[in-house]
């Protein structure tokens, strides 16, 4: 459809003096009523330039568009209602356009090349060592790697940055923890429940006895001096963490560029902190350091602690600039929690106070909501966190039994059962938009009528059985000349029924879609587009058959099966869903 826009607003350009053609891209609407027409150009906006109203300019333009022979070639009819001007495509422009490029664009259907050159650093995921990984950090994990996936599809290079949590005062903490009541069969047979049992216990037991807190502080002191005892503690609870986080990368198949956490900054933060002095911009307060900042209202920044010891800012300050001299990167995203957007206000202010002025415009923060199950709220430190990989695992078991009901003789179950429940979770992570709260639950996530995961994937496996039942391979290249889809003649004008057109338009909107995410931050565009698009899909499948015997026509539908199995199978990868061929 971008392509048909700037055609269309191409076509306007030429007949209003001074407006360019980018003026009315932007312009155009997409009217949410088929009545209105497929395209819209509200003429408000232009009327005081051009002095005239805007049912003058709609009826002008109009009588101009339908003089062109080009727009002849695209557009059906125009209406001028009150204002607007709506057009209506032509069913042969639309269906000559858009079958062609997606069969031969394929994979690389909706990619685009605007991000060349051009560098994002993205950090996400950055669970806590020692601490379960929870339905939390998924958020932050699912959200990071969508969009690493459309940035990389618009042409941009990614950089995936695992910031883990694992430094700070709270190791003191664990390794006291540890020192006091650490149970070495148990560290070795449950690894992280132990570790979350002695986060627990430091907690309840600090409540009678606060100089545990002390002592904590102290050992982190230590641990930044680099005291070797209490650092090969805490290298082991490091390990013991990653193996576990590791798992549930491999469930999810997500990857990072960088594990670099905030232990690597360990020995790069001296600079910074010398550099914020130099620069005047530290003031001492009752021995700890901190940067004010009462001019922007916002709260200072803690940077030093009155022992000396480092913070979450410190080593966020720290590793922007390391990140800015080694990747050069256009823009660094920190995909966290809102609860975290003051931390990030306020040390983007301090990068910028210290004269880095792109810290304005190229840090930037995507917050989003929490996640609940059913209901219920996770905390870590009351210890009743619900472990994803627990959910996961709760998840996949739950699609077995769907499968074993509906499919029972469906061939490698396991995998598909397995794709299809951390396909729900993902999907249900980002159906709304992310600064919403969101509920997990699994009869809505796993509804296979809903708008969710298993819903577009059972879709996209009932592409694919289409066209196995024709006789093409799904996997194939839709562009390699022997495919039975094509060894007949594609006719656009066989696609007429308003159900086949509904796909057509459907299908036009993915590259726009997929820009749009990247612009927003929100690959809560590309599911909402996904479930689209298979509605429009279903609904064609049941009102137009396809393996028919005119040939023509069943070219035609069979041409659209494969652009919808390309289409979804595309949107699929930017938002880190599984495809399942058969479900
Ligand atoms: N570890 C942090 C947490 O779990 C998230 C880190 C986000 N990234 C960053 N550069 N601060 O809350």
């Amino acid at each position: 459809m971008e392509m048909i826009k700037f055609k269309i607003a191409q076509l306007l350009a030429a007949g209003l003096d001074g407006i360019s053609e980018q003026e009315i891209v932007v312009m155009l609407e997409y009217p949410k009523d088929a009545a209105l027409g497929d395209l819209s150009l509200p003429c408000f906006k232009l009327s005081k330039q051009l002095r005239k109203s805007p049912p003058q300019i709609a009826a002008e333009l109009k009588d101009a568009l339908e003089a062109q022979p080009v727009g002849q070639e695209v557009i059906d009819r125009i209406e001028t209602v009150s204002g607007y001007l709506n057009l209506f495509l032509k069913q042969s422009y639309l269906a000559g356009h858009v079958v062609p490029s997606i069969l031969s664009a394929g994979e690389r259907y909706g990619a685009k090349d605007i991000g060349a050159g051009k560098t994002v650093v993205i950090d996400f995921s950055s669970p806590n060592i020692a601490k379960p990984f929870h339905v939390g950090h998924l958020r932050s994990t699912v959200i990071g790697n969508a969009l690493y996936q459309i940035h990389s599809f618009l042409g941009y290079q990614c950089i995936g940055v695992n910031h883990l949590g694992d430094w700070g005062t709270q190791f003191g903490k664990l390794i006291i923890a540890y020192r006091w009541w650490g149970d070495e069969r148990r560290l070795e047979e449950g690894a992280i429940d132990e570790l979350l049992r002695l986060y627990v216990k430091f907690h309840e037991e600090v409540e009678a006895t606060p100089e545990l807190e002390d002592e904590a502080r102290a050992c982190f002191v230590k641990m930044e001096q680099g005291d070797a005892d209490v650092l090969a503690l805490w290298q082991r609870f490091v390990d013991i963490s990653l193996a576990e986080f590791q798992k549930i990368y491999d469930l999810l198949g997500v990857e990072f560029d960088y594990f670099t956490g905030e232990s690597f900054y360990n020995d790069k933060m001296g600079p910074v902190v010398q550099e914020l002095k130099d620069k005047q911009l530290l003031e001492e307060d009752e021995g700890a350091w901190l940067v004010r900042l009462d001019a922007y209202q916002i709260s200072p920044a803690l940077m030093l602690k009155q022992d000396g010891s480092t913070l979450y800012h410190t080593r966020d300050v720290t590793a922007a600039l390391y990140r800015k001299q080694t990747y050069s990167f256009d823009k660094a995203l920190y995909v966290t929690d809102y609860a975290q957007s003051l931390h990030f206000a306020q040390w983007f202010k301090v990068v910028e106070l210290m004269g880095y002025e792109w810290a304005k415009e190229e840090l930037i923060h995507v917050p989003f909501g929490r996640v609940s199950l059913e209901g219920m709220s996770l905390s870590t430190r009351k210890g009743n966190v619900v472990k994803l990989e627990d959910l996961l695992e709760q998840t996949i078991k739950k699609v077995e039994e769907i499968i074993e009901e509906k499919n029972p003789r469906l061939e490698n179950k396991d995998e598909v059962a397995r794709q299809v429940g951390v396909g729900a979770v993902i999907f249900n992570d980002l159906s709304a938009n992310r600064i919403k709260d969101i509920v997990f639950s699994w009869n809505e996530a796993l509804s296979f009528e809903g708008e969710t995961g298993p819903y577009a994937q059972y879709c996209y496996a009932r592409t694919c059985s289409v066209l196995r039942k024709a006789g093409a391979d799904p996997a194939a290249d839709p562009a390699s000349v022997d495919s039975p889809i094509l060894a007949g003649q594609f006719a656009p004008s066989m696609l007429q029924h308003p159900a086949e057109i509904k796909v057509l338009k459907q299908l036009a909107l993915f590259p726009e879609r997929v820009g749009q995410a990247a612009i927003k931050l929100e690959p809560s565009v590309v599911t909402r587009y996904l479930i689209d698009l298979a509605h429009a899909f279903n609904r064609f499948y049941h009102d137009c058959p396809i393996l028919v015997e005119d040939s023509a026509l069943r070219t035609a539908r069979l041409s659209l099966v494969k652009c919808v199995q390309i289409t979804l199978g595309n949107g699929f990868r930017l938002i880190g869903l599984q495809a399942p061929e058969e479900m």
